[in-house]
């Protein structure tokens, strides 16, 4: 880069992406003066409440002794703000590659203003988990192999479409969940202002691809969509399943109730109940994920690009499209 490049710095003028600028000040928020954190964490404390985990729904689940079903939560809580934490880092460190790789004046404006808010995330989640005081269960292979392919791309438009786009609009529907369950009333304030900045961060991935995709050609658009569609699909219908109860057995375990082989079909039977009750719900338009609301917001879900694709007569999609116009801001 040089002085020269500098000098004279395009603007797009795209009203949303200035708006969002904006509020990234309006709607600051200080970790130290707007948090109280000398707000407790107990050493056995829930932090969430036991319908929030996978499985928590189940009556087998419920039935189980207090101390186990908070334990059990508190394990799996402990595992997402980790994810979450490491998460926010990868974010600033995208959000600092693209502030050095877009041209736009507007777009690097928005991403200097992301890593700020990035970093300001970070620091949150860190500081509760070090409130916690536990080791926390390790990320998943599958989540770390995703952040090593963002990182290691410098193709701006991929780099959004990663970060933005696809996984700011898949957490918004773990922020919404976790706020929403929330029991400690740190952690439930921390995320209501980190699930604020978030919808600004969303919003920027859905209008830098949106303008994208008007700009593309059908062939460079249905090469997109197909690219995150299957991604898309596979997010928003994914359940809890019998890999997940490994995982939340050997929690049950930790907490001294060594009899989960008695328990661990019926919890299967009942969880496969709850989530056709879910798949219903999204079938049907009533529940629409995040996920599903930006790709018909970015013109993903087009008719010529499904039909390209020969995925317009798929029952998920036909849901999301007959749902109302969503607001790209909340
Ligand atoms: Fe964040
Ligand atoms: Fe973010």
């Amino acid at each position: 880069m040089r002085t020269r490049e500098l000098l004279k710095l395009d603007n797009t003028g795209h009203p949303g992406i200035a708006s969002i600028f904006s509020k990234a000040h309006s709607a600051d928020w200080d970790i130290d003066r707007d948090v109280d954190w000398s707000t407790p964490v107990g050493r056995d404390e829930s932090i969430v409440d036991h319908e929030w985990t996978a499985f928590g729904r189940t009556p087998t689940f419920r039935a189980l002794p207090d101390e186990v079903k908070s334990h059990v939560n508190r394990r799996g809580a402990g595992r997402i703000l980790n994810i979450l934490q490491v998460g926010e880092s990868v974010a600033q460190d995208v959000c600092a590659k693209l502030a050095l790789t877009l041209r736009a004046e507007d777009h690097r404006n928005a991403a200097v203003a992301q890593a700020m808010d990035e970093a300001r995330h970070h620091l949150a989640y860190r500081r509760f988990i070090d409130k916690m005081d536990e080791e926390l269960e390790d990320i998943d292979p599958m989540t770390e192999g995703m952040f090593d392919e963002l990182l290691a791309t410098d193709d701006p438009l991929r780099m959004i479409a990663t970060e933005q786009f696809f996984l700011e609009s898949m957490a918004m529907s773990i922020f919404e969940g976790l706020h929403r369950h929330a029991t400690n009333p740190l952690l439930k304030d921390i995320l209501g202002l980190i699930t604020r900045d978030e919808s600004r961060h969303m919003g920027f991935g859905v209008l830098y691809v949106a303008a994208w995709m008007k700009e593309a050609s059908l062939d460079e658009r249905i090469g997109f969509t197909q690219r995150w569609l299957g991604q898309i699909l596979f997010s928003v219908t994914d359940r809890p399943g019998p890999l997940m109860l490994q995982r939340v057995l050997r929690r049950i375990r930790e907490a001294g109730y060594t009899d989960t082989d008695s328990i661990a079909p019926a919890m299967l039977r009942e969880q496969e109940e709850i989530n056709r009750a879910d798949q219903e719900a999204l079938l049907s338009g009533r529940a629409t994920p995040q996920l599903l609301k930006s790709a018909r917001n970015v013109g993903m879900l087009a008719p010529d690009i499904l039909e390209a694709l020969g995925a317009s007569g798929h029952p998920v999609l036909r849901a999301a499209l007959r749902m109302e116009e969503a607001p790209v801001l909340s």
